[in-house]
């Protein structure tokens, strides 16, 4: 990993919600083709952590760059264009939009008709089920259904880097356990993930490396396989 360039690099990044400092010195570095999670408590700044990437929130301090450019201060549409898109906390699909409209407003950005065609095609293949509910409504689809729809919607946009946040949260284990085949299954496409999880044994057990937030710092980076043995994670977020 060390002899290739990182695809998306957080230098030394602060935030603050007004006067509150959040996130505090972080650095987090994503190489091509890897899962990679970000793990931590509640409230520790992980979704934070994503909506800095995206633009969301400016950092106070530090840098990020994807592909060795530098994005921060960038509008998130400029961003989205560049190549990430977000899978949001929650799903956060448009209930009042069919499955269909919901996955045209992730190509909102784009031009390229022939292009759009073939990602829908693709989603199809990834999400059969949402191929026989094109023009239902998305507030009417199942959790697991809508998580679907969220991250083909994000895949509409032909990220080369996806953001998720938290894709586990409220689905039964059998749900999680196919979304997270389908996080793998995304990924050997060649789409490299950047992954917040409580969850953190399900999401060590697909990633490459992860993270540790605490209050807003790193306080561990490794291999998930070294995570999976680390006594304090296993003491404080994987329950063994
Ligand atoms: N828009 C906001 N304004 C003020 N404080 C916020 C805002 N969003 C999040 N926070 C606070 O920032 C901290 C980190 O939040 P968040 O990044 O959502 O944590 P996590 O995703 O790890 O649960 C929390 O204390 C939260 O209350
Ligand atoms: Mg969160």
């Amino acid at each position: 990993m060390a002899t290739k360039r990182p695809l998306l690099k957080l230098s030394h990044v602060d935030t603050h919600y007004g006067p509150i400092p959040i996130l505090r010195d972080v650095n987090i570095e994503v190489y091509p083709g890897e899962i990679v999670c970000l793990l931590g408590g509640n409230a520790s700044g992980k979704s934070t952590t994503l909506k800095t990437i995206l633009g969301l929130v400016k950092p106070t301090r530090g840098t990020i760059e994807f592909r060795g450019e530098r994005i921060d201060g960038l509008p998130t549409g400029h961003i989205v264009a560049r190549g990430i898109s977000i899978v949001p906390e929650n799903r956060r699909i448009f209930p009042e939009m069919t499955v269909l409209e919901n996955l045209e407003m992730g190509a909102y950005l784009r031009r390229d008709r022939d292009g759009i065609e073939e990602d829908l095609e693709r989603v199809f293949q990834l999400f059969p089920r949402l191929k026989e509910r094109l023009s239902q409504l998305g507030g009417t689809l199942s959790g697991g259904e809508q998580q679907m729809l969220a991250m083909g919607r994000a895949l509409m946009s032909r990220p080369s880097l996806l953001l998720m946040d938290e894709p586990s949260m409220g689905l039964a284990p059998v749900l999680v356990e196919r979304i997270f085949e389908l996080i793998q299954q995304i990924n050997r496409q060649g789409t490299t993930i950047f992954m917040v999880e409580q969850n953190a044994n399900m999401a060590l057990s697909i990633a490459d490396r992860g993270y540790v937030l605490q209050t807003g710092r790193v306080v561990l980076a490794d291999t998930a396989q070294n995570l999976l043995q680390n006594e304090m994670m296993r003491k404080a977020y994987l329950g063994t």
